[in-house]
């Protein structure tokens, strides 16, 4: 089966930063985006209810009539995808399994220092870490840095309130890792701050190249000539999503 149709769910705005990267590889005809701003964020939220709001949004893609779905929510993929995939009648793709291998594509030195960055939730869950052990890798260490969700929320992606938050989350990681995993999805946003933290020297898993990479591994995708046909669906105001699109798209 070549995947023309794919929907892509994110808790809310952020899964926009996977999003792009799926627009750009022109692989794909037609996009349905679903973010669940109604009750955003998914971050802080427990297993269960993470869970339970995983499954619902199945129902929102129910019509579509889909080929595949993304999943570009880090906390979706740590606790709902398994629930979803046992259910779905398609194929459903989290960004956790991605990372993780576009991590082993490029850092082969297993005594890596890998920091991994995400929501408490995705965190907790252990799940980066877990998959990376399975792959050998021993020195990681998973950071909740819960407070980069609302700041790029609030449009900041650079500048003093980012740097002091920075600041107080990395002082628990006294060491410049090889890698960092951008285990969220407003991550990406805020990846050059980040990244001069540590004077530009590690590596950075962006979960929207690392589920393109896996895509294009997994199954026969077409190329197509246009960009492909988005269209944006929230559970609560989707025109301040369209306009969020808007600005992160083109960044
Ligand atoms: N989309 C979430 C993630 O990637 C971040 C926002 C939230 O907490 O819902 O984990």
């Amino acid at each position: 089966m070549i995947p023309h149709k794919i929907g892509v769910f994110d808790s809310g705005a952020g899964g926009i930063s996977v999003l792009k990267s799926l627009i750009h590889s022109r692989n794909f005809k037609q996009i349905v985006y679903y973010g669940d701003t109604a009750r955003v964020p998914y971050g802080v939220r427990s297993a269960e209810t993470i869970v339970q709001y995983s499954l619902e949004a199945l129902e929102f893609f129910k019509s579509f009539n889909l080929d595949l779905l993304v999943v570009a929510c880090n906390t979706v993929s740590a606790y709902g995808l398994k629930a979803m995939q046992e259910v779905a009648p398609y194929p459903i793709v989290g960004v956790i399994e991605p990372g993780v291998l576009a991590l082993k594509n490029k850092i082969p030195n297993k005594d890596s220092k890998i920091l991994i960055l995400g929501t408490k939730a995705t965190i907790q869950s252990k799940l980066y870490s877990k998959l990376l052990a399975k792959e050998g890798y021993h020195n990681t260490f998973g950071l909740a840095t819960s407070l980069f969700v609302p700041i790029v929320e609030e449009g900041i992606f650079s500048g003093e309130i980012l740097n002091a938050t920075i600041k107080h989350y990395f002082a628990l990681y006294p060491h410049t890792p090889e890698a960092i995993i951008l285990g969220c999805t407003h991550f990406p946003l805020i990846a050059d701050s980040i990244s001069q933290c540590y004077n530009n020297q590690p590596l950075l898993i962006h979960s929207g190249e690392a589920i393109m990479e896996y895509l294009q591994n997994s199954y026969t995708l077409k190329t197509f000539d246009d960009f492909p046909e988005v269209t944006f669906y929230a559970s609560d105001c989707v025109e301040k999503l369209e306009q969020i699109a808007k600005l992160w798209l083109t960044k």
